[in-house]
């Protein structure tokens, strides 16, 4: 009998390949294994028997590294669900599916996936160069925390310049042996664009001049995977606040992590370690949710787009709008064109205002939500200058544009039009009176 629950992975009808979303119901679970069960149950349970002794000492030569991972059917069996379990197997192989990569290992957050990652490759007398700005606590991670643990760090923030990443790295290099390039695009909450290409070619000249080649890490949490893919855009590493629209009600907490089986052995391998699986009852949230992903957010796209048109044309105030349709940088967006699918349903604007004028604008709305996160069935609003973005040293902040006019939106699956006639209502009492603007 086969020993493994989620070896059912057929992706193919005859010569037809399957599209990941047909995929999302089904792959990486075998009904045969739970009653004929046509949905996984919740596999509650700490540890797993085995056949044998033999087979104990087999899976535990191949989970502790003593002999290779070759796939994620090599995992050495089920052993312990500190180390993997059916439910969290589920999870990562639709998401690297979904993200088209080989492999996807999980966590129980998002930070807990982009802090292995960087233990997992970063060690005292290592640097790394990131983009900036990145989500705040991954900026506090690496300027506070990865400091302090003797790994020094160089931020670049023109993301579309090859020569402005180059002279980070070669900073960098100075510094220490630089180990990791880690970007966070688009970038939150800018929508910054860090451009793939001109990535890899800038890491091409690092390794014909260093011998080395620094590990390409990439937080895909805004758009990915149905907007972009950056595993198969040449980015070793796509890590994934799985929270955010993969989990997509606001319900959950998890991370990922997907790239090649070889770059994932060492995260995997820190995860057993750290004890930072997710945990069943998670993974089976997140096998559900996987289910809607692409639906959920391609409506929360069309949403956006319309909720943007009218804050650009609103009466009221003139609002700069970082969202990708609204950039008028050719540069922008011949990138935006080449790496991604969709614009996503995250955006900022910055208007000229005090932030007493913008808390009475947040305090006004009655249908978006003021809280932090992103990626759920319900529209958000946040104010990163004090929240999410506090942590970060003011002057990094001013150079992202982060500054106290600027709010952010996360577009759920509500009705655009009442989001709309919210935002009109919103913006009246914040901004002022319509009539006078427009007479
Ligand atoms: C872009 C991005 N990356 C990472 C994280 C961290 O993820 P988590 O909160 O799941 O740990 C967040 C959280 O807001 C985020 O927005």
């Amino acid at each position: 009998m086969q020993k493994k629950k989620s070896s059912y992975k057929k992706t193919t009808i005859g010569e037809h390949d399957l599209k990941p979303e047909s995929l999302m119901m089904s792959y990486g679970y075998n009904p045969k294994f739970s009653e004929n069960a046509v949905k996984p149950p919740v596999f509650l349970t700490s540890t797993f028997v085995f056949d044998s002794a033999e087979e104990g000492e087999e899976f535990f030569h191949v989970t502790s590294g003593r002999k290779p991972r070759t796939s994620n059917d090599d995992l050495g069996g089920l052993i312990y669900s500190r180390f993997n379990h059916p439910n969290v197997e589920i999870v990562e192989d639709r998401i690297a599916v979904l993200e088209g990569s080989e492999g996807c290992v999980a966590f129980a957050s998002g930070m807990g996936a982009i802090s292995t990652t960087l233990l997992s490759y970063l060690r005292p007398g290592d640097t790394i160069v990131h983009s900036s700005p990145l989500y705040g606590g991954t900026e506090t991670l690496i300027g506070k925390v990865m400091t302090e643990f003797g790994v020094k760090s160089h931020a670049f923030t023109d993301g579309l310049d090859k020569d402005s990443m180059l002279a980070a790295m070669r900073k960098a290099i100075k510094d220490g042996n630089l180990k990791m390039v880690f970007i966070e695009t688009p970038a939150n909450p800018t929508n910054a664009l860090v451009d793939f290409q001109a990535l890899n070619e800038a890491l091409d000249i690092i390794e014909s001049e260093t011998g080395h080649r620094p590990v390409s890490v990439c937080d895909n949490t805004l758009m990915g995977p149905i907007f972009q893919q950056a595993v198969p855009q040449g980015i070793d590493l796509a890590v994934y606040s799985v929270t955010k629209y993969l989990g997509g009600h606001s319900d959950l907490v998890a991370g990922a992590v997907c790239g090649s089986k070889e770059k994932l052995a060492p995260i995997w391998g820190l995860r057993g370690a750290m004890g930072f699986n997710l945990d069943p009852h998670t993974s089976w949230m997140i096998s559900r949710s996987l289910e809607t992903v692409a639906i959920r957010m391609d409506r929360a796209n069309d949403s956006a787009k319309k909720v943007a048109q009218w804050i650009h044309d609103n009466p009221y105030i003139q609002a700069e709008l970082h969202h990708a349709d609204f950039k008028t940088d050719p540069k922008y967006q011949a990138v935006f064109k080449r790496q991604c699918k969709g614009a996503g349903s995250t955006f900022a604007f910055t208007v000229d205002a005090p932030k007493a004028t913008m808390f009475k604008f947040i305090n006004a709305l009655q249908l978006f939500k003021s809280a932090v996160s992103l990626g759920g069935s319900e529209s958000l609003i946040c104010h990163p200058a004090s929240t999410t973005h506090s942590g970060v040293p003011a002057e990094a902040r001013a150079k992202a544009k982060v500054t106290d006019g600027l709010v952010r939106l996360s577009i759920g699956l509500e009705h655009p039009d009442d989001l709309i006639a919210d935002l009109d209502q919103a913006f009246k009492a914040a901004f002022g009176n319509k009539a006078d603007k427009v007479a």
